[in-house]
């Protein structure tokens, strides 16, 4: 299997040859940024915490930081500060994250959780996390308040994202809700800080911010598609991962309001989605298989595309730049991507 360091999404499409150059040149200083944050002098503890950094993906945030300040002055030392940040808090919670969902392959290789084990996971999770806030205390007071508010969000959607949803509480609401908090709100703070430190006006955050959010609700709809459609290879890991955990997501929740049990292939496909699948590879395919054809996948898909559209339109108010092509590109690229 391929390692994910330079995927599709990060061409973004609609962006100018000047532009495009100054997004990878400030993407390279990230780079160079993370790795050195990530060094220690304890070879075991350096070595666990590079484990991600050194298998790629695919940058987004930190690319959304870059192309944000672009709408303001530009790029500058802070801006890629700001983006490492950003990059090493969504890193430590992918730690976490594949303890929770028991994963097996991130990035194309080995999860931290197998290729060592849960507690050392856990620990050098919540040493990124560490690393991250020591970057982000060199911005200032506000930096750090609103990384640590990002954070408690992030948590309170992990915590909510392995509980059912509550009695009375409709599930496609619950289900968005979790996904503006643990996914959205990074995004938006990525779009947040590239506008903060680029001197954009505070109008100009507020707006990044808020297409941040929404793309970030439209990156965690697409990934949960990706999820039941897209293979190994292209992920970087193991699809199904959402159905073998039991988290429902869009595609199941459309299922189950609109499949007919009287047609065989739905009352197959809801028995299936019934059942505990964790330990099931032939009926966790085959409900892959079910769901990949059925009509609430291609629900899903327009209700995803649709808030990718929301994200553009809030873009709307700022003047014509490259940077607010490329945003607007970014926003559909994020939704259409198979990886
Ligand atoms: C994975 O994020 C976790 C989600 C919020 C869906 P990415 O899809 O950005 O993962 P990498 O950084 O490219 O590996
Ligand atoms: C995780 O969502 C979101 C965060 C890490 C906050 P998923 O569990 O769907 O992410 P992947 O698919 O494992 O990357
Ligand atoms: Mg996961
Ligand atoms: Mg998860
Ligand atoms: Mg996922």
């Amino acid at each position: 299997m391929t390692t994910h360091a330079t995927p599709a999404v990060l061409a973004v499409p609609g962006a100018s040859p000047r532009l495009t150059a100054r997004l990878q040149d400030g993407l390279g200083q990230v780079d160079a940024l993370l790795r050195e944050v990530v060094d220690h002098d304890d070879p075991f503890i350096a070595g666990a915490s590079a484990h991600l950094v050194e298998a790629g993906g695919k940058r987004f945030r930190p690319l959304l930081t870059l192309l944000a300040a672009e709408v303001g002055e530009g790029i500058n030392e802070q801006v890629v500060r700001a983006a490492a940040g950003v990059e090493l808090t969504h890193l430590a919670s992918l730690y976490h994250d594949d303890v929770m969902d028991e994963a097996s392959v991130r990035r194309g290789v080995v999860s931290v959780n197998r290729a060592y084990d849960n507690s050392t996971a856990i620990l050098v999770g919540d040493l990124l996390f560490g690393k991250a806030s020591e970057l982000v205390a060199g911005l200032g007071a506000e930096a750090v308040l609103i990384q640590a508010q990002a954070f408690v969000r992030l948590c309170s959607g992990q915590i909510r994202d392995d509980r059912p949803c509550p009695e009375g509480v409709d599930p496609v609401d619950y289900y968005l809700d979790v996904l503006a908090d643990k996914t959205g709100v990074l995004i938006s703070t990525a779009g947040r800080y590239g506008t903060m430190f680029s001197g954009a006006s505070p109008q100009t955050v507020e707006i990044l911010r808020g297409y941040g959010e929404k793309v970030g609700i439209a990156f965690q709809l697409a990934d949960d598609l990706i999820d039941v459609s897209s293979d190994a290879e292209e992920m970087g890991k193991e699809p199904g991962t959402d159905l073998r955990e039991g988290v429902d997501t869009l595609v199941v929740l459309r299922a189950k309001q609109i499949a007919d049990p009287s047609v065989p292939a739905d009352a197959r496909l809801l028995e299936l989605l019934g059942s505990d699948l964790s330990d099931d590879d032939d009926g966790l395919a085959e409900a892959l298989s079910l769901l990949r054809s059925h009509r609430a996948f291609t629900l899903a898909t327009e209700e995803t595309e649709g808030v990718a559209r929301e994200a553009q339109a809030l873009l709307d108010p700022l003047p014509d730049s490259d940077a607010k092509a490329a945003l607007r590109s970014l926003a559909l690229s994020v939704v259409q991507r198979t990886g």
